[in-house]
């Protein structure tokens, strides 16, 4: 088991201080940052190896693309896939646009239903309402128990003969619910559908074996697990990798053109025209190193002991009169995410005032504004999400700083 206090040291922008006071980054699940090792893989490609992948026989060319190739397939065992499931993209909200936009073009057709969830970040909620309008099927809303969790029993009500699609977030970005993918997933496949689960709050923070899940398309970014910002992952399923026509395609998606026929390249590559972020994936293979090293149980034991810690203190420094707690009690089901609303002053206030003293937290309604709505939080709410370096003295001054505040108003 690692401690907080010995891995601070490899993130170099810990030692900044905001406003006089020692940088707190309780920011994690907006993005997190970069330890040492990152930052050095990085630098390490434009100072020896940068050059473009795939597209030619020079020496710089072949090792670019031999380092470019081992950090995708580092990051595709990460989570139990194969690099030709593992399709590059910027981040989870391109990856979940592609993944809409694959299956609107390829399967999809008028009269169809598409599941989605309310608790969804707007990037899985989006691109099927916008390209639901153009092959005109139907979006049906999955509602959320009180607690935030998505329910395979509310899922299996809603499948009609036409529901062909269910897409939903592994974890909410906003209450830190951890739904019970395998079990809402087994209930759609036993009724046929396919599935989109968006593993962006996920993976950052405990194991994730995608063929045990049984997710035939999932999304993420490695901005929010340590590597650099540009990089994530769509995976496809080999059946539906195989099989798909690109909808995004050029340079790098194919084997031969003429002007009568196409031939597109095997998977992941047919799906990812131009020049990738090289430089970024050679850092994101990094990250997947540092992540591995500490062991994602371990990260997922930490996390729930700082969320633990919070709960607790908040009820004996009598926070409780003050704010209202978004979410689960039950630690075992919700990641480090601490989200919270006054009654009397607005998040952005509360996030200046912790600002002031140092501390970065997100304030608003977290790209999740039907959730808010939907629990009448319609002025959103502060989240302070955790990560590997916080610590609990590092909770134990928030928790002051929000007492001062409310106390002194
Ligand atoms: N999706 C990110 C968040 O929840 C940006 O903050």
């Amino acid at each position: 088991m690692f401690t907080p206090y010995e891995i601070r040291k490899d993130f170099p922008i810990l030692r900044r201080e905001i406003n006089g006071h020692p940088l707190i980054y309780f920011d994690n699940n907006a993005t997190t940052l970069k330890p040492i090792q990152v930052i050095n893989a990085v630098k390490k490609v434009y100072e020896e190896y940068y050059s473009n992948i795939h597209r030619g026989v020079h020496t710089l060319s072949i090792e670019a693309t031999e380092m470019f190739e081992e950090a995708l397939r580092k990051i595709a065992q990460f989570i139990n896939a194969s690099i030709e499931e593992l399709i590059p993209v910027y981040n989870a909200s391109q990856g979940l646009n592609l993944a809409a936009l694959l299956l609107t073009i390829n399967y999809l057709n008028e009269g169809d239903e598409v599941l989605v969830s309310v608790v969804e970040h707007h990037s899985n909620m989006l691109p099927w309402r916008v390209l639901s309008k153009i092959k005109k099927y139907k979006i049906k809303y999955v509602y959320p128990d009180e607690e935030g969790f998505i329910t395979s029993e509310t899922v299996e009500n809603m499948i009609t003969s036409k529901t062909k699609v269910l897409t939903f977030t592994h974890v909410s970005n906003v209450t830190g619910a951890i739904n019970d993918a395998r079990k809402i997933i087994r209930v759609a496949k036993r009724n046929g559908l396919i599935t989109v689960l968006d593993i962006a709050q996920s993976i950052p923070h405990m194991p994730i074996d995608i063929k045990d899940l049984e997710a035939d398309f999932a999304a993420f970014s490695g901005h929010k697990m340590l590597g650099p910002a540009g990089t994530g992952g769509l995976y496809i399923k080999r059946e539906f990798a195989r099989d798909m026509e690109p909808v995004l395609s050029g340079g790098d998606t194919i084997i031969d053109v003429t002007l009568d026929d196409i031939k597109w390249a095997d998977s992941p590559w047919r799906f990812h025209p131009g020049t990738p972020n090289i430089e970024g994936f050679i850092g994101l293979g990094a990250a997947v190193d540092y992540l591995k090293r500490l062991g994602l149980e371990n990260v997922r034991i930490h996390e729930e002991a700082l969320m633990k810690h919070t709960l607790d203190k908040v009820e004996e420094e009598g926070l409780n009169k003050y704010i209202e707690i978004m979410g689960t009690k039950d630690l075992k089901r919700r990641t480090g995410t601490f989200t919270f609303r006054s009654s009397k002053y607005s998040p952005n206030v509360i996030g200046a005032y912790l600002d002031m003293h140092g501390i970065a937290v997100r304030t608003g309604k977290h790209c999740a504004h039907p959730l808010h709505y939907y629990y009448g939080w319609n002025e959103g709410s502060v989240r302070a999400s955790y990560y590997i370096y916080n610590t609990k003295e590092e909770i134990d001054k928030m928790i002051n700083v929000l007492k001062n505040f409310f106390v002194s108003k």
